[in-house]
């Protein structure tokens, strides 16, 4: 079959099974084709809880699949591939974070989106890369302590000197391997870009960027910009679909390193054979966990 002919069957059957297919934007260009909502990890969260139909897949990682559960009890929601997990979101776990919160009882726990639903269950309110530093600065109490990425905390805290931040040491292995040597290189080479950068990226990093933002907002800030010449420091996807997107513009990737095995490991044929309900796994959580976990979801939105 042509990547036309699956994407045609993929069409078919979600119409006739009453599928959503939410796609993030790190994911190939031939399945956000097909996708009924693509974006960033916020929108697809809200795009997931407003949904009407009766299963959703979300192409994209397990935690984003956990949250369109969380938001969406009452639908099947289900991951094209089992594999596609998420190195940050398993670094940190219920048991690591009690004992943390045992230290720090003042502080409010701000999860990032990135994290289990187990984990979701003991935190506060969670956050994403778009809306972390306005839900903190709505936060009323000054004691933040925000997991699992250090480098988006450093970011935050630095936007709102008047809190306090605590901050453990994890984060994204693919953004955070990126130096200031990749950044130095890239601009000798492309003098006449501008520097986009995911705020996974280590600090040092952040602070040669011309912007900082989340997938979409990098997006959007090279869509909107009168500049013609970009370098992406987030997932090489982005630069390609900008180039699509944008064909009198140039998109240079900051560095290969940036290549996220997890999103990259579903395929249209996953996502094919997934609505065809012959692959993929179905995302199942108990009620306890969908109801804590819940809050802590409720709270973003209500925030952000
Ligand atoms: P966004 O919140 O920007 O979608 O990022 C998700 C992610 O996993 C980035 O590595
Ligand atoms: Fe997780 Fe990093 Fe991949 Fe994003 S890029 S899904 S944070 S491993």
């Amino acid at each position: 079959m042509t990547i036309a002919e699956i994407q045609q069957e993929i069409l078919r059957i979600k119409k006739e099974r009453d599928i959503c297919i939410l796609a993030h934007s790190y994911q190939a260009r031939e399945i956000l084709e097909v996708a009924d909502f693509t974006g960033d990890s916020y929108k697809l969260s809200v795009d997931a809880s407003k949904s009407t139909n009766k299963n959703i897949v979300m192409s994209g990682v397990r935690f984003m699949a956990e949250t369109c559960k969380i938001l969406a009890p009452e639908k099947r929601v289900f991951l094209p591939n089992p594999h596609a997990g998420c190195s940050m979101a398993d670094q940190m776990d219920k048991q690591l974070i009690s004992q943390v919160k045992e230290k720090y009882p003042d502080y409010t726990v701000v999860a990032y989106i990135n994290t289990t639903a187990d984990l979701k269950t003991i935190c506060d309110v969670c956050v994403t890369s778009s809306s972390a530093v306005e839900i903190c600065r709505k936060i009323e109490n000054d004691n933040i302590l925000f997991i699992p990425d250090c480098n988006l905390g450093d970011y935050v805290a630095k936007q709102l000197p008047e809190k306090n931040f605590k901050l453990l040491s994890g984060g994204c292995p693919i953004h955070a391997c990126v130096n200031t040597d990749d950044v130095k290189k890239a601009k000798s080479l492309y003098p006449n870009a501008e520097v986009l950068v995911h705020p996974e990226c280590t600090p040092d990093v952040v602070a040669m960027a011309d912007y900082v933002g989340s997938t979409s907002g990098i997006m959007n800030y090279a869509i909107n910009s009168d500049k013609k010449e970009f370098i992406i420091g987030t997932e090489i996807s982005i630069a390609e679909h900008l180039q699509y997107m944008c064909p009198d513009k140039k998109f240079h990737y900051l560095s290969l390193k940036l290549i996220c095995p997890n999103m990259k490991s579903t395929t249209l044929v996953d996502l094919y054979n997934c609505v065809k309900g012959d692959a993929g796994e179905e995302i199942i959580l108990d009620d306890a966990t969908i109801g804590d976990a819940k809050k802590c979801i409720d709270e973003m939105i209500r925030l952000g």
